[in-house]
């Protein structure tokens, strides 16, 4: 637990965390000091003077927060007029050539310089000389879209490149009213984190191919996520909207801070994986290749678990904790071989040691936890003894061939509980669509053992079944959350103690109690 301090802000205390910055320690109790350079990621760079407060102690009348850190007795000074006034100045500095875009800005409804204006300033512009023309709709490569003539120059996209990839494709060039961020000439944005500065920009300097245009932020839906594209589970924020006649879709995932996790951003493949929740889903139960009530083929499940002496079932390494118990505990009661094998969903050499990992999947630690086999000799073994196959959700492609996996299914019937229309699904002689992980809630293991739980973030029009529910149809003796979590507390001594409801929200790390836990 951090150190606390007691300060005066406008004369009232306040007890705020020792060893931050001005800004940090007042903003996490609620009082926010307004700043366009400064970014905790980043660090502080002095540049935009938005920060600037009185501090009533003998030294100049104006200190720029970001750069002083709060002290026991500190007496900080944010609305006295000449602080107003300098708010007011910056304000009417950064927009004397500052186009009058925000109609057709996409960051209009998430702008700090919009914010700002309202705030400190709502005056008419007293320039009547013409504005700077600079660049706008540059293409500075991994999507990103750059206008020159909104940027603040306040360097937080030149640092990120700087400082958090290491890759420097940015850089601000010429000086006072004629700098501009700019790429170096052949040399676009090239670093799989890029998206970020998107995010980081206060401004609609930056922005997104894939989003622009898309949506007016302020219709968008905010939900709580986390990243199902490796193992790393970033934290995400799921922008999502049902426009009138239509379905509740995803426009973009944005990165939300975890500081035990992913701190403040992502990678760029994880921010467009929200186009897998939205498209190749499957949406409708099928015998054979034709669309079936879904009673109908649960019925048909059902007969075909009672016709069949062994039954094999496979879990893919994406499947919730909840959803790996309810399928275990179907498992057990069918008395089959439950498999989590899944080699295809590691891309060996991909992780980079930051944030992206080599294995492609949210949760194999989970099945680790709850000792479930992954090794591909067994799961072998199992199907081909097996007359029927469960598969919930383990896509086989990314692990065989197409010709292979045929050939190894060959003589078994195949049940695919699948929210994703996958080659792998069109061989199932029974699927069932199922919800994928933006529509259902649950908790994910990552690769540094941190259990991570997740809300419900969007409902479809026809909102599918989680995997847990369909385990139970099928048999699963679990029918309740209460049941499933009692399992889990079995499993993971973490949890022994805790409500369902009380995981952290920075996620539980387990590793002190549960290194000596792991089974498989
Ligand atoms: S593009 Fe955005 S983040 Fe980069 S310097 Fe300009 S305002 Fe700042
Ligand atoms: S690092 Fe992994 S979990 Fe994080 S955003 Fe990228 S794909 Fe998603
Ligand atoms: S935030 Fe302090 S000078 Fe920009």
């Amino acid at each position: 637990m951090a150190d606390k301090i007691k300060l005066f802000v406008n004369g009232v205390e306040v007890e705020v965390e020792a060893g931050k910055n001005l800004i940090d320690a007042v903003g996490a109790v609620g009082i926010e000091i307004p700043h366009l350079c400064y970014h905790p990621a980043l660090g502080a760079d002095g540049n935009c003077r938005m920060c600037l407060v009185g501090i009533e102690d003998g030294r100049p009348p104006l200190v720029p927060a970001c750069k002083t850190p709060a002290m026991a007795g500190m007496k900080v000074l944010l609305d006295a007029a000449h602080i107003k006034k300098i708010q007011h100045d910056v304000m009417e500095l950064e927009l004397i050539n500052h186009p009058t875009d925000c109609p057709v800005c996409d960051q209009a409804g998430e702008c700090k310089l919009q914010d700002y204006y309202m705030a400190f300033d709502q005056a008419e512009s007293r320039m009547n000389v013409p504005q700077v023309v600079k660049g706008k709709k540059m293409d500075f490569g991994a999507g990103v879209v750059h206008d020159q003539e909104r940027c603040v120059v306040c360097g937080r996209c030149v640092r990120f490149c700087r400082q958090i990839t290491k890759t420097g494709e940015l850089g601000i060039i010429n000086r006072t009213d004629d700098a501009r961020v700019n790429i170096f000439p052949g040399r676009p944005l090239s670093n799989r984190y890029a998206g970020n500065v998107v995010d980081l920009c206060p401004v609609g300097a930056m922005t997104s191919r894939d989003f622009r245009f898309k949506q007016r932020v302020w219709f968008l839906k905010k939900a709580p996520g986390i990243c199902h594209g490796c193992a790393k589970g970033c934290n995400i924020t799921i922008d999502h909207n049902r426009e009138k006649y239509k379905d509740d879709i995803i426009y973009r995932f944005r990165p939300r801070l975890n500081e035990q996790v992913n701190g403040y951003f992502i990678c760029d493949a994880g921010r467009l994986s929200y186009k897998a929740e939205n498209e190749g889903r499957l949406t409708e139960a099928r015998l054979g290749n034709k669309a079936r009530p879904i009673d109908d083929v649960l019925a048909a499940c059902t007969r075909e678990i009672e016709r069949a002496e062994k039954i094999a079932l496979v879990l893919s390494p994406n499947c919730s904790l909840e959803q790996m118990a309810a399928v275990q505990a179907l498992a057990e009661k069918l008395g089959a071989f439950l498999s989590g094998y899944s080699d295809g969903y590691i891309k060996p050499g991909d992780g980079d040691g930051y944030l992206i990992q080599d294995d492609k999947a949210a949760n194999r630690a989970g099945l680790g936890l709850l000792g479930i086999d992954c090794s591909r000799e067994a799961f072998e073994s199992a199907v081909q003894q097996a007359q029927l196959l469960i598969n919930f959700n383990n896509d086989l492609t990314r692990s065989y061939k197409e010709s292979d996996l045929k050939k190894l299914l060959q003589g078994t019937k195949v049940i695919a509980v699948s929210s994703h229309d996958t080659p792998g699904t069109a061989l199932a002689d029974l699927a069932i669509p199922v919800a994928s992980y933006s529509e259902y809630a649950g908790s994910v293991v990552n690769c540094d053992n941190i259990l991570q739980s997740f809300a419900k973030g969007l409902s479809k029009n026809n909102d599918l079944a989680d995997i847990c529910a369909i385990a139970v149809q099928l048999g699963s003796p679990l029918g309740s959350p209460k049941e499933r979590f009692a399992l889990l507390q079995q499993s993971i001594s973490a949890l022994k103690d805790l409500e369902p409801d009380k995981i952290p929200a920075q996620g539980l790390n387990l590793n002190d109690s549960e290194a000596a836990n792991v089974t498989a």
